[in-house]
């Protein structure tokens, strides 16, 4: 099964994402946790282009670019091969955020996202959690972290709260694979929200 983690800046899908991984785990299931922009070594390597620097740095047309290429190098070095061994993969972004953040938000591309996904990628997550948050609680977080990958969070509230509008839309668009949670609960609730529904969804 491959299961994806989206929401926008310091929603805290990250935390949720290796808590999931834990707890299967812990279960004796075989699971891996991964992550995008990076997963694999070449990935990784184009992730930094992506995350640091200037917000202006790229144009959303570029970024699907890089975020492809580095999508098809973890396809192939870790997704593929994991799922294929019967592992479950949990994915903390997948291709969800670039409908998102370059299709909806960044430009009006998301039939380019759609149709480079097709050609490049052609494989859907299973299973989508998106931790939906108010753009002003995440955004403190996530500039607390203050991790110099703060390309997109650079951006500004005005970016998180079209973003948070974005993946809105999107679970409505996709109602059978995307499963929103409520972010403002606590870190606990969140996780058996998630594992409620990753139970009737797996079994
Ligand atoms: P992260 O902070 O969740 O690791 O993600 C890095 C940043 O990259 C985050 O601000 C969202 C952004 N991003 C996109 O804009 N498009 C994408 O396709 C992905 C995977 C991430």
């Amino acid at each position: 099964m491959f299961i994806t983690f989206e929401g926008i800046d310091g929603s805290g899908k990250s935390t949720q994402a290796k808590a999931l991984v834990s707890t299967l785990q812990a279960q004796g299931k075989s699971c891996i946790w991964t992550r995008e922009p990076g997963g694999s070594e070449g990935a990784e390597t184009i992730r930094k282009l992506l995350v640091e620097g200037d917000p202006n740095r790229w144009s959303a047309e570029t970024e699907i670019l890089l975020f492809n290429a580095a999508r098809r190098d973890h396809l192939e070095k870790t997704i593929q091969p994991a799922l294929l061994r019967g592992a479950t993969v949990v994915c903390d972004r997948y291709v969800d955020s670039t409908r998102v953040y370059q299709g909806i938000v960044r430009a009006d591309l998301r039939e380019l996202v759609d149709l480079m996904h097709g050609i490049i990628i052609g494989r859907e997550a299973d299973l989508t959690f998106i931790i939906d948050i108010d753009p002003e609680v995440a955004l403190t977080r996530g500039l607390a972290r203050n991790s110099g990958e703060d390309r997109f969070e650079d951006m500004g509230l005005d970016f998180q709260k079209r973003l948070r509008a974005g993946f809105m839309e999107l679970a409505k668009q996709n109602t059978k694979r995307c499963h929103v949670i409520d972010g403002s609960q606590t870190m606990e609730e969140v996780g058996r929200a998630v594992l409620t529904i990753y139970e009737s969804v797996a079994t």
